[in-house]
């Protein structure tokens, strides 16, 4: 049975939501996930762990800077485990944006980092304008116009493949040290 780290940074609760089903497919598979949130990063020991996962969604273009502090300062430890990240966006939405190879964010994530996952996934996230502040409606609104997505301030549309979630979190259960 393998312990496996979970690692989150979310700020509407998609990408934990993402995370707990990932835990439940893992867990089903008889191994043992753990859950944390990046704010609670002082609260985790990588090191205990045989295979780390992390999974960040993207606000105004980034990932939280949380993200890239936890990578620089468990580098080592990244490094020799088998290890996982993931991007949650709503430019995954577009099929031609989805994949590792395509989705801008990941490609600018995996130049930026100092460290080579041995596996990758690209989630669309969701959208619920009224959950959102003002400023963040009318931005987010207004993207979506000059991207042909939604813009009904009505909209709850959730973009996730929950299959493709659940597919990944099998890849975590069998995932290895890259060679
Ligand atoms: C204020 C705000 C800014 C966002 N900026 C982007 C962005 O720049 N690019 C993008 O593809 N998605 C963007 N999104 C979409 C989020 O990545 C998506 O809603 C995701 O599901 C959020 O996950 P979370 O709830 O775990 O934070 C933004 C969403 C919000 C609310």
């Amino acid at each position: 049975m393998a312990h496996i780290l979970i690692i989150y940074s979310t700020t509407d609760g998609h990408t934990k939501k993402i995370c707990q089903t990932i835990q439940s497919v893992i867990e089903q598979s008889c191994h043992e996930a753990k859950l944390v949130s990046i704010d609670n990063e002082s609260t985790m020991s990588p090191g205990l762990f045989d295979k780390i996962v992390i999974g960040a969604s993207i606000r105004y273009g980034k990932h939280n800077k949380k993200i890239y502090d936890f990578i620089g300062l468990n580098k080592a430890v990244l490094q020799n485990k088998p290890a996982a990240f993931f991007t949650v966006n709503l430019v995954a939405r577009k099929p031609d944006k989805n994949q590792p190879e395509n989705n801008p964010y990941m490609q600018k994530f995996l130049q930026k980092i100092p460290w080579q996952p041995d596996e990758l996934a690209v989630f669309a996230g969701k959208i619920d304008y009224q959950k959102y502040h003002f400023f963040d409606r009318f931005m987010i609104r207004l993207i979506m116009y000059l991207t042909n997505g939604p813009t009904d301030p009505k909209t709850v549309a959730d973009f996730t493949d929950w299959e493709q979630v659940e597919n990944f979190a099998r890849v975590i259960c069998e995932m290895r040290k890259s060679a």
